[in-house]
């Protein structure tokens, strides 16, 4: 089935070489070759090999070695690919076989599968949004593993490198260990009623928990032969977890049962938003390193995912409209996905996203309801208090969490406005989230006015504002982006702006409308920066959304010198686009305008980079803000920039940044540590244009909640870089 699908995908994908199969039966050849997946195939593996220019073995992982046996004598230079779902058994019996690894072998596990075996269950689209994990060695040939790669990338899979033992210790836990206590269950059941009995009463739940005991005897004994000690680590943790289960069942401890089942159950929402997008991932945290080679120049047109702060705003709007809200350019990143499932959570339905497209049926101001859980909201901190906003004024009891990062972040500056708004929130010390939102509670309109420039703050207070009796008035000390307000006027919800006062209403209705979301800034900007500081340079950003509340890297990078002109604006659903065009030219340091700094609040990481790579000192104050961000942004990049040899003077509100530009390297290479903060990571990912060797950026996994697909697009611009699983 596997080897069948592979086959199936490459045929439906345009592959227009020939793919022959071998098997010792013969029918299953036949069948093959009937439906079109093979061209040729049958029992000689010498004489197929002979024809072929790459060899997949998909056979159960302990038969392995009798195929590799086989394979030693005639492989020659060929790139040689396996599917098992173990790898350092598959590892060795290679070993074994060829008397050393072979560097022409890359050794692969494509995550996805069914309980069916043989080429009839062939399907094409089986390694869709599916990942593969290959796992070379240091020494195994670059070629064979972009060939590989390749492979695996044409059946449409997404392909990831991780080392042997990691890999073989994370399935243990995500799928070798769930199988084996389905083949456990069910078998347990069936020794008590012979007769088999006891399966008519069984429902959906036991469909469901049992529906792999279905598998492959054969392939499942091998694989948990095969990874024995990893499997057996997972089990041990599995029974310690029992154990305490257990105790809590047998001593009535509803505390401990809650607590667990209230854990379990979140994270397994969470895992259904990320089951939406791909159908893998580790439910640990995910340590992904990236490295960048030094130099290469940044050319060509693409477009960056849509736009983070509207993406939310769009599904929480929607949500609350009545009618239907069509959006497009939806942002499939983390962060926005978790807003979406928060709000399916609380009963709306929601289609999509597919490519970008939402259909959001909403329930209007009043028709959500109660979640079963806490309301997750991953690594935003636009979600968690724009959400306190609107959850303030609805009728139940609410809980928002978020991951480390979003836990140590300020929420007392959305709760106090809030309460003296009328509502009830408990934070935890300190003003941190989790936040405990009790409903109910009647709001009334307050006058507000803002300590920070903060459009997040300005935002949570517009939400509850729609709940509250009376006017909800907020002012600004600088302007800020202004989303919230002019989505709201879109969906005929009038907010009335009076210089740096937006005002609200309490108790009107949204309306349902069209949302278009352009281009994330924020995002091109990792793009700009790189154009900017890299000789040769010229890349249009299409499609970008240039409110002018958000235009603030645009106006500095201008400052500096650089060569960026707006084509082709136009306006989308309310919101002002237009295509970037830039390209290299000198760049100088300067004092930047203190104006700037909301409009470019999430731009500095990548701005940073910029001033290394600009003549002179720029010098960035009144941006206190950036110390509360996904991270401390000024301190992290200050600590990387210094690893690079960049020199750098950090105040409490911002940082002095002394550049050089020219033809030569503007700093060395070096490892950096992100802290988990995705606009960190992407910033050195692109200093590494200018660097004298390569960058190592530890902990980069969180890019995935702003900028999905980040790491293609940058090496389709010109960059390289490499996602490594650690
Ligand atoms: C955002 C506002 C900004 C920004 C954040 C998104 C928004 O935060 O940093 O990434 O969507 O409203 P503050 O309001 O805290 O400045």
């Amino acid at each position: 089935m596997i080897g069948g699908s592979l086959a199936a995908a490459l045929k439906s994908s345009g592959y227009d070489g020939r793919i022959l199969a071998c098997d010792p039966n013969v029918e299953e050849i036949a069948v093959g070759l009937e439906m079109g997946v093979i061209d040729d195939g049958g029992r000689d593996l010498a004489a197929l090999v002979a024809q072929s220019g790459l060899v997949v073995v998909a056979v159960p992982v302990l038969a392995m070695r009798r195929v590799f046996e086989q394979l030693a004598p005639v492989l020659g230079e060929r790139v040689l690919t396996d599917v098992g779902s173990t790898k350092r058994r598959v590892c060795e019996a290679a070993r074994e076989a060829f008397g050393r690894l072979p560097a022409n072998f890359v050794p692969g596990h494509p995550i996805a599968g069914s309980e069916k075996s043989g080429v009839a269950a062939a399907n094409p689209a089986l390694y869709r949004h599916h990942k593969v994990i290959l796992t070379p060695e240091a020494d195994t040939t670059p070629t064979a593993v972009a060939v590989v790669r390749g492979l695996w990338q044409r059946c449409g899979a997404e392909v990831l490198e991780m080392p042997v033992d990691r890999h073989d210790q994370v399935l243990a836990r995500t799928s070798h260990l769930p199988h084996l206590l389905a083949f456990s269950l069910v078998d347990t059941l069936a020794r008590q009623d012979e007769r088999l009995d006891i399966f008519r009463y069984a429902a959906g739940g036991f469909r469901d928990f049992t529906r792999i005991a279905g598998s492959d005897p054969v392939m499942w004994r091998d694989i948990f032969t095969a990874n024995r000690d990893a499997l057996l680590d997972a089990l041990d943790d599995f029974e310690t977890g029992l154990g305490r289960l257990r105790a809590a069942v047998e001593q009535g401890d509803s505390d401990a049962m809650l607590g667990t089942f209230d854990r379990a159950s979140h994270a397994r929402h969470y895992f259904e938003t990320l089951l939406n997008q791909t159908s893998y991932q580790t439910m640990e945290a995910r340590q992904v390193q990236y490295r960048v080679s030094p130099g290469g120049s940044v050319k060509g047109r693409i477009r960056v995912p849509g736009d983070k702060s509207i993406s939310h705003r769009s599904i929480m709007l929607g949500a609350l409209a009545n009618g239907v809200t069509e959006v497009k350019g939806f942002l499939e990143g983390e962060d926005s996905l978790a807003t979406l499932q928060a709000f399916r959570d609380m009963g709306v339905a929601i289609e999509g996203p597919h490519q970008g497209r939402v259909t959001i049926h909403g329930v209007g101001l009043h028709g959500l309801k109660k979640p079963a859980g806490p309301i997750y909201v991953g690594n935003s901190g636009t979600a968690m208090r724009l959400f306190a906003g609107l959850l303030a004024g609805q009728a139940f009891d609410t809980e928002l969490t978020g991951d480390a990062s979003l836990t140590k972040r300020p929420m007392a500056r959305v709760a106090d406005p809030l309460r003296l708004m009328g509502a009830r929130i408990d934070t935890a010390e300190g003003g941190r989230p989790p936040l405990r939102i009790h409903g109910g509670q009647p709001l009334k309109g307050i006058h507000y006015d803002m300590p920070m420039a903060s459009a997040q703050v300005k935002s949570c207070l517009l939400l509850a504002g729609l709940y509250a009796e009376g006017e909800t008035r907020v002012r600004e000390p600088a302007p800020t982006r202004d989303h919230t307000e002019r989505m709201l006027n879109g969906f005929g919800y009038k907010v009335d702006r009076d210089g740096d006062l937006a005002t609200l209403q309490g108790g009107g209705e949204l309306t349902s409308a069209p949302i278009d979301v352009p281009s994330d800034i924020s995002s091109a900007t990792f793009f700009l920066v790189a154009a900017a500081i890299t000789p040769g340079s010229d890349l249009v950003l299409e499609h970008v959304g240039v409110n002018p509340t958000r235009i603030g890297v645009i106006n500095i990078l201008k400052a500096m010198g650089a060569d960026l002109r707006l084509e082709n604006p136009r306006e989308v659903g309310g919101e002002p686009v237009a295509d970037l065009h830039i390209r290299y030219a000198p760049l100088k340091g300067i004092d930047i305008p203190v104006d700037q700094v909301p409009l470019a609040i999430d731009e500095f990481p990548a701005l940073f980079v910029a001033a290394a790579n600009a003549e002179g000192t720029t010098r960035l104050r009144g941006a206190e803000e950036l110390r509360v961000k996904e991270s401390d942004r000024i301190q992290a990049m200050a600590d990387g920039l210094d690893i690079l040899g960049v020199e750098t003077t950090v105040y409490d509100d911002g940082i002095d940044v002394v550049g050089k530009s020219g033809d030569g390297p503007s700093y060395q290479g070096g490892q950096v540590d992100s802290l988990g903060d995705h606009r960190i990571a992407m910033a050195f990912t692109v200093a590494a244009l200018r660097a004298d060797g390569p960058i190592a950026i530890d902990d980069c996994a969180n890019v995935a909640t702003s900028f999905p697909g980040f790491v293609a697009l940058a090496n389709k611009v010109g960059l390289e870089l490499t996602e490594v699983s650690a």
